[in-house]
């Protein structure tokens, strides 16, 4: 055999780093599913890498300016394996891909590939083309529906008890802050059969709780399965009491969602549904009126309190968590006051808290009476200790009671294992191994803002 065969038939070696939300993680597990067939295996470090994906986010400007650093490193790395003999194809993925393709390539050579969200299906020719030709390769053009037909998900590969699953991508709504309608495009809900399918084979792995992902996911509105109602169409809810039957789920979680799109059927199923959890990511991102029609978010605060209020009389033991913006164009200080007293009003279990980011080609980077940088760290840092003190009542309340727990992991200590409360608390006790995987009755004992600490109820794992 020669030098060159063995280089073509050896392993080679794929690193992804990810950034941004939930629906990145999902995109790069389903790259790694694609290429992993084609020969490359998932290594820790960039180090001596053939092949080097960055998934990338834009939501922010911080966010979209460490893949410049990342870049700025790969290149020693790049030109090593180069001086070895070897190639390393680097690849950008994700959202700043979509939004700034073009000068990725312009403002660092390094780059091999850009690939935007809805096209990762086709990175294996995308590859060999670079491959082929060493030379710039750009694809950002938006055809969700066959991205997830090709990105099959019966080949899904899955770690642990817990996984996401995306089911509604993209975005129709123009927050006037918000890069993802540019980055994502509109919105595409995927057909109920598809989503299913990949639920059941999740569930054949052993995967116990399911996270169903989408920028907006309770806009979903996804192909009714066929013999169901043919041509029809299924919301959120319908989706949900349907993978609710497949055997070995015994937890549903969906985010995020916009408050516009909570309708009935979707309050009501926290509270005929068991398996979905009393947990719901709701943004609101400000407090007051004023701000949230420069925002185009389309509801009120009291619109807001009101669904919150049905919501808790449907399940009252549901917990909110949010994400909030200080110092969106405009915002005074009596707005932002109002942001406090709607914490204040709602009681978040946990939150996000940014301070406004100008983003290029959002409506709101025009905006007048944008807020100077002092003044945001300031309000950002007056939201945080009151969203902190919220979640450490929130998990101090914990204590005495009793929670249902999945057990993922074996905890730091021997003898110790990890957990989640249907809140998503990280939940830590001692017992065994093979606990694992299995869902057990765990009397909270201690609590810290990040974790609680319990002791497991003996007699009582309601493994199914
Ligand atoms: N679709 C989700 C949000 C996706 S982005 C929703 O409508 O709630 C996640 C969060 O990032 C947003 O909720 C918002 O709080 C924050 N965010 C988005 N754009 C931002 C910007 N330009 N500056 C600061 N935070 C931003
Ligand atoms: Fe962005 Fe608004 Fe769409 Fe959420 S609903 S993704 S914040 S534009
Ligand atoms: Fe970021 Fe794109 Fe998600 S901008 S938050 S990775 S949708």
């Amino acid at each position: 055999m020669t030098a060159k065969q063995t280089e073509t038939t050896a392993r080679k070696r794929l690193f992804i780093r990810t950034y941004g939300c939930q629906m990145n993680v999902y995109d790069s597990e389903r790259m790694r599913d694609l290429l992993v067939p084609l020969g490359y295996e998932p290594a820790d470090a960039p180090e001596g890498a053939d092949l080097v994906i960055l998934n990338t986010c834009h939501i922010r400007e911080k966010a979209a300016e460490k893949v410049y650093s990342e870049l700025g490193r790969l290149k020693p790395l790049k030109a090593e394996k180069e001086a070895a003999g070897g190639q390393m194809t680097v690849t950008v993925a994700g959202c700043v891909a979509q939004a700034e393709g073009a000068e990725i390539q312009r403002r660092a050579p390094v780059v091999d590939l850009v690939v935007g969200p809805q096209t990762y299906h086709r990175l294996p020719e995308l590859i060999a083309r670079v491959h082929r030709e060493r030379g710039e390769a750009l694809e950002t053009e938006f055809e969700v529906e066959e991205k997830f037909d090709a990105l099959a998900a019966p080949k899904r590969h899955v770690e642990g008890f817990s996984a996401f699953v995306t089911v509604q991508e993209g975005c129709d709504k123009f927050c006037s802050f918000c890069v993802v309608p540019y980055t994502r495009g509109a919105e595409y809900s995927r057909p109920a059969a598809q989503i299913t399918a990949e639920v059941r084979a999740l569930a054949a792995r052993g995967v116990r709780e399911i996270t169903l992902l989408g920028q907006n996911v309770n806009a979903y509105s996804g192909e009714a399965p066929a013999g169901e109602e043919a041509g029809g169409r299924w919301g959120l809810a319908r989706l949900i009491r349907h993978l609710a039957m497949i055997g070995g789920i015994d937890r549903i979680r969906f985010t995020t969602s916009h408050p516009n799109d909570m309708d009935e059927d979707l309050i009501e199923a926290f509270a005929s549904e068991e398996k979905l959890m009393p947990y719901l990511h709701l943004p609101v991102q400000a407090g007051s009126d004023r701000i949230l029609k420069a925002m185009n978010r389309k509801h009120t605060v009291a619109e807001y309190v009101a669904l919150i209020e049905r919501l808790r009389v449907l399940r009252p033991d549901i917990a909110l968590s949010g994400d909030f913006i200080v110092g969106f164009p405009g915002e005074q200080e009596s707005d932002f006051a109002d942001t406090m007293k709607l914490v204040e009003t709602v009681g978040y279990a946990s939150a996000f808290s940014f301070k406004y980011s100008r983003r290029p080609g959002t409506p709101g980077a025009a905006m007048a009476g944008q807020v100077d940088e002092a003044v945001k760290t300031e309000r950002l840092a007056r939201l945080q200790a009151l969203l902190d003190t919220q979640q450490q009542a929130f998990n101090a309340s914990m204590v005495g009671k009793s929670l249902p727990v999945l057990f993922e992991r074996k905890g730091r200590n021997p003898g110790q294992l990890g957990g989640r409360s249907p809140y998503l608390q990280g939940v830590h006790c001692d017992g065994p191994a093979s606990l694992i995987g299995q869902i057990a009755m765990v009397e909270i004992v201690s609590a810290s803002k990040n974790a609680l600490g319990g002791r497991l109820l003996s007699g009582e794992s309601c493994a199914a």
